[in-house]
């Protein structure tokens, strides 16, 4: 099926006719390829894989594939969908926002105990639809809101994806980013290209150009020398998990720039909308951190770098301490120091 643009010219997420369509962003930027998904095995393997990724995107995906499970039961009395709850939810950790739209499909599956299956299926899909919905408005508020904290003449650096690719569309720190650079207050962005999967180099770069919006990229290691000179005035980036009192989960190398920013006297903004926080966690300490296979780090596109049989570290994310951040935009409005207490004036719970 062909898929259409949303806000920006990058749609990574689709559903129409109980097909669900994933662009593939292992492949971007040589290849862009689109793969229908008509099973919710094969949808929460595409998590697991990468195909999709960035915290929303993987929620709005686990939710569709919660409505493939349900209409592959449409000609049974009463759905069983369990095991699929049960499978998406395994498969990624971090990103709360996975369990968050996992939790609402359950709910509008309580919701409708008394009604047939195919107005099960029906309310499912448009819960799914909400949610995929919602984010974009969400994503278009931060953006404004995120964009307000931002002096003209400004360069901004990011880290990972949390762009288009990474949500329903128009993305989280690249939301901000696209606002600023449309009110003429950014004029050079830097994405740092993310070791091992390189979604700064390969998705961003790529989300960015599209848009003309003017993106350099930095290899990490270039961050500390970037930031002395002075002319970066923020850190922008999304988050997967955000703990009670402001700790903020996100990719690995996230919170070597908090330190970073911080030495250099640089802003730092994350950006993520109410479905990212976790009110349940209290710290940063208890979020879980995925920790991936090592052979992402001794190989780079299949061919082997690292000594045969060399010990790796592979954590996905880390964590940056309240204390490092400026502000946390959501969709509710900004939020400033002390997080504990503004968090829990703001987020719903
Ligand atoms: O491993 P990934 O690519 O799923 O990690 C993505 C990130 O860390 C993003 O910064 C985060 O999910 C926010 S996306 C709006």
């Amino acid at each position: 099926m062909s898929i259409s643009n949303t806000a920006n010219n990058v749609c990574a997420i689709a559903f129409d006719n109980f097909t669900l369509t994933l662009l593939d962003q292992r492949a971007l930027p040589q290849q862009e390829i689109y793969i229908d998904y008509t099973d919710a095995h094969t949808v929460a393997l595409a998590i697991t894989d990468m195909v999709v990724r960035g915290a929303p995107a993987i929620g709005i995906t686990a939710a569709y594939g919660i409505v493939l499970a349900a209409y592959s039961q449409r000609d049974q009395p009463t759905l069983d969908l369990s095991p699929v709850f049960e499978q998406l939810s395994n498969s990624r950790p971090t990103a709360v926002n996975l369990f968050w739209a996992l939790e609402k499909m359950k709910q509008t599956l309580n919701d409708c105990e008394h009604v047939s299956t195919s107005q099960k299926i029906e309310a499912l899909l448009a819960q799914a639809q909400n949610i995929h919905q919602q984010d974009i408005v969400n994503n278009q508020i931060m953006g404004k809101l995120g964009a307000s904290l931002i002096e003209h003449d400004s360069e901004v650096y990011t880290h990972c994806n949390a762009g288009a690719l990474a949500t329903g569309g128009f993305g989280t720190a690249l939301g901000v980013i696209r606002c600023a650079v449309s009110e003429g207050k950014v004029n050079q962005v830097y994405a740092g290209e993310t070791r091992p999967w390189l979604q700064g180099a390969r998705l961003t770069a790529w989300e960015l150009m599209r848009d003309n919006i003017p993106v350099c990229l930095s290899s990490e290691g270039a961050a500390g020398q970037l930031l002395r000179k002075g002319n970066i005035k923020w850190i922008i980036v999304g988050a997967d998990r955000i703990a009670a009192n402001g700790d903020v989960a996100n990719k690995i190398g996230t919170y070597n720039l908090a330190v970073l920013a911080k030495h250099h006297n640089v802003k730092f903004m994350v950006v993520a909308p109410c479905s990212t926080f976790d009110l349940n966690i209290h710290n940063g300490h208890d979020i879980p951190i995925e920790d991936r296979a090592a052979s992402e780090l001794t190989h780079l596109q299949g061919a082997q770098i690292a000594p045969e049989n060399c010990a790796a570290i592979n954590p996905s994310f880390d964590v940056t301490p309240n204390e490092l951040i400026d502000a946390i935009i959501c969709e509710k409005g900004i939020l400033r120091p002390p997080f504990s207490q503004n968090i829990l004036n703001t987020i719903p719970h």
